[in-house]
């Protein structure tokens, strides 16, 4: 049936949906059934009154199957049938007609039809135009239902709509004043004046490992873009140049001004190695900023634009001009970080994250920079053995699969693997999670593997194991100095540990993942006359479940000291300390992982190999034996019902968006132990970096661990006592003091390492 708008046509809001679909059809009302639900929720959140708005669809009837590509003559959606295109029309002609304060589409084919733009996750928030009517669309509810993780992006947008709902007046606009082309006065007499700013943003745009130009913003509309590079050469003559960056050297150096930026760490490492700049007194970068207070969300600078400024999106200019467009984008890109970072500092204080922010996340900036900029050396002919050895294994497992199958296959092959796993071998189908589309990738052919023991599936697991080794590790570009680098994100995940990826100047990769062991870890050496130090928080997140739950017997247990694992077997087991197995030994270990993660029977069961009913006995006798656990899971569930936000004993924060169920309290009941223990050994970096004696290198940080080298002929007792001293950082919680000890030791390679006599 036709589903015609509803609400009052002189409604201050009007919300423009896409079609109906089965509900709407049915009651021949828009936005009545799950993706109407979500919208009201919104509404209400951003106290907008559904009764108020004027409610439409771009198309009024139900298209077969729910697809609005039906309105469409070709795939691409380029070409609007005549119905879609006469709907398009009217709708934007009922908006200048009638003027409400705000148009809001919700989706892209309404962001298409309303003012002919595409991409809503682009133009999402932005205050566009429709005749001289405000719009701001959003993304569509029924994305928002499938995707929950969208529901606080879109309240921001309903925010800013109930706002702008109040006049019809666009908000006044930004009068820029950017300073594009300068001459080489003008850059010199503005470098000179920005010492005289109380916060300056900067931000560089970079072609071919090269800075192309260097951008300053001192106000939300004030700022400079200073050319470096055009095309191949430099833009300025050489002394100029040589000026232009003592400048800049010099402008760095002062630390009465506070200088932002957004994703400093690439900024000033480019600034760094290319001019030997050092970025003395940075005051706040948005993008690690907004993440302390918002670690489920995006965090580019795109999405701060949208939510801190009033500004349109702009981030697709660089590719639609010459130089002019791209200082410009500079432009915009300093004063946008400039404008956030003001907003981001009252968010952080209301939320109660300044602090956290400065002492920790902040803190930490600088010797992440240090620790990428000096990788690590490689031995090459190490490498070059490894690489040969792993190639071999691969064309020998490689060999054995084909004979055993009897034709090729190649394991990485998305399509092949579909159609002999599912065709040939009829394995039950395997979909992603996500999408529901069928996959036959690495989570797949293991989960296959684990109930189907057939010895195909795992040598294709090793065949690809090997690949993935060779790809991330051995055959990565190293830089030309023969060393590895990784690039640390201080914002890659929503617990905050670390994430990385490879350098600034994409060479080197992730050096977090790399397997324990010899075979990858073995190429890594320390420079000349140095070895490496390891310093590894011993059983931490165990330990931190222990205090946070207030389980006396295990905290016990671990202040004891000795084997953690075997005393608890013998416990859970009801046997003599020496007549406990390695295997139960193992089953042990496994228990306290799977109650500090609240990991239920069947997935404990599966892990180690047994079966249901078994694992649920195992963990009952678990959680019988130290009851506090089971209680602190309930304790984290109510207040993640009450408040939705975790407070770590180091004072990071998390709001949880994620739609209620076992995996979001799984998720919050791992959180804290997790997020405390990567803060902690990072509070151990910021503590030691300032204070290295001279030669002694902080080298990388891998989770639970940091790599340090120091002179080989280094006191071992000074080692042990500085590395004590930094690293093991007393904690208080529930009122109780405790320590996580550090394990150090000592190696000649990273493969190889052992504990350090003192
Ligand atoms: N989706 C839409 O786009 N409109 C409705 O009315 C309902 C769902």
């Amino acid at each position: 049936m036709r589903v015609k708008g509803e609400g009052r046509l002189d409604s201050k809001i009007w919300l423009i949906g896409e079609a109906p679909g089965k509900q709407e059809d049915l009651k021949g009302k828009p936005f009545c059934g799950g993706a109407g639900m979500v919208l009201n929720d919104l509404l209400i959140r951003a106290k907008i009154k559904r009764e108020e708005c004027y409610v439409d669809n771009i198309m009024q009837t139900r298209p077969p199957g729910n697809d609005f590509g039906h309105f469409y003559k070709d795939k691409s959606r380029k070409h609007p049938t005549d119905a879609l295109f006469e709907r398009q029309f009217e709708v934007r002609r009922m908006i200048k007609e009638h003027r409400p304060n705000v148009v809001v589409p919700l989706g892209n084919e309404a962001l298409k039809a309303v003012v002919m733009k595409d991409g809503i996750m682009k133009w999402r928030g932005s205050i566009l135009g429709c005749g001289g009517v405000k719009v701001i669309p959003t993304i569509h509810p029924a994305m928002v239902m499938r995707q929950y993780d969208f529901f606080p992006i879109s309240l921001f947008d309903f925010k800013r709509i109930k706002e702008e709902s109040l006049t019809p007046e666009f908000p006044r606009g930004y009068r820029d004043n950017f300073i594009i082309n300068p001459t080489f006065e003008q850059v010199m007499g503005t470098l000179d004046v920005l010492h005289k700013q109380p916060y300056v943003s900067f931000d560089i745009e970079t072609a071919g490992k090269q800075i192309v130009c260097i951008g300053f913003g001192w106000s939300k509309e004030d700022a400079i873009c200073i050319p470096i590079f055009y095309s191949t050469n430099s833009w300025w003559s050489e002394e100029e140049e040589i000026q232009i960056v003592r400048a800049i050297r010099h402008l760095f150096a002062n630390p009465e001004v506070n200088f932002i930026a957004q994703n400093a760490q690439f900024d000033m490492v480019y600034l760094a190695d290319k001019w030997g700049v050092e970025v003395r007194n940075l005051w706040m970068d948005t993008m690690i900023a907004f993440h302390t207070t918002y670690p489920e969300l995006k965090k580019g600078l795109d999405f701060l634009c949208s939510i801190y400024t009033k500004r349109p999106y702009y981030k697709d200019m660089p590719g639609t001009g010459g130089p002019t467009t791209l200082w410009e984008y500079n432009c915009l890109d300093t004063v946008v970080t400039w404008e956030s970072a003001m907003e981001i500092r009252k968010e952080l204080e209301e939320f109660g994250t300044m602090e956290f922010y400065l002492n920790h996340s902040h803190k930490l900036i600088k010797p992440l920079i240090q620790m990428q900029r000096r990788g690590v050396r490689i031995d090459l002919v190490k490498r070059r053995e490894i690489e040969k050895n792993l190639v071999k294994d691969e064309e020998d497992l490689l060999d054995r699969l084909h004979r055993a199958i009897g034709h090729p296959l190649n394991p990485n092959s998305p399509k092949q693997m579909k159609e002999f796993l599912y065709e040939e071998l009829k394995l039950p189908i395997q979909r992603n999670r996500a999408t529901g589309n069928v996959t036959a990738d690495e989570n797949a052919i293991e989960a296959l593997a684990r109930r189907y023991s057939n010895p195909v599936l795992s040598l294709i697991i090793d065949i690809r194991k090997i690949r993935k080794l060779l790809s991330t590790y051995i055959r990565v570009e190293l830089d030309e100095d023969g060393r590895i680098r990784t690039g640390y994100q201080l914002t890659g995940t929503v617990t905050g540990r670390l994430s990385a990826r490879e350098s600034v100047y994409g060479t080197g990769s992730n050096l977090q993942q790399i397997p324990r062991g010899e075979l990858i870890r073995g190429m890594f050496i320390p420079d000349k006359g140095m070895h490496f130090i390891n310093a590894d928080l011993s059983q931490a997140e165990a330990r931190m479940v222990a205090y946070l739950s207030q389980e006396e017997r295990l905290q016990r247990l671990f202040e004891r000291g000795g084997d953690v694992h075997k005393e608890n077997a013998s416990i859970i087991f009801k046997k003599p300390l020496s007549q406990v197995s390695g295997e139960e030994r193992q089953l042990a270990k496994t228990l306290i992982h799977a109650s500090n993660y609240g990991i239920g029977p069947r997935t404990f069961a599966r892990y180690v190999g047994i079966g249901e009913n078994e694992g649920r006995d195992l963990l009952n006798r678990y959680y019988t034996l130290y009851p506090r656990i089971k209680m602190w899971h309930r304790e984290i569930e109510m207040e993640l019902k009450r408040t939705r936000t975790l407070i770590t004993p180091l004072g990071r924060k998390r709001t949880f968006f994620g739609r209620w169920g076992p995996d979001l309290l799984r998720e919050a009941i791992a959180y804290i132990p997790q997020s405390t223990v990567s803060d902690l050994l990072n509070l151990g970096i910021v503590r030691a970096f300032p204070n290295l004696p001279p030669q002694w290198e902080l080298l990388m940080q891998v989770h639970d661990s940091v790599l340090l080298q120091v002179p080989v002929d280094a006191d071992p007792m000074h080692v042990y006592k500085f590395v004590k001293h930094y690293f093991e950082i007393p904690l208080i919680v529930h009122r109780k003091r405790f320590v996580i000890p550090i394990e150090i030791k000592v190696g000649m390679n990273w493969g190889k390492m052992e504990e350090l006599r003192v």
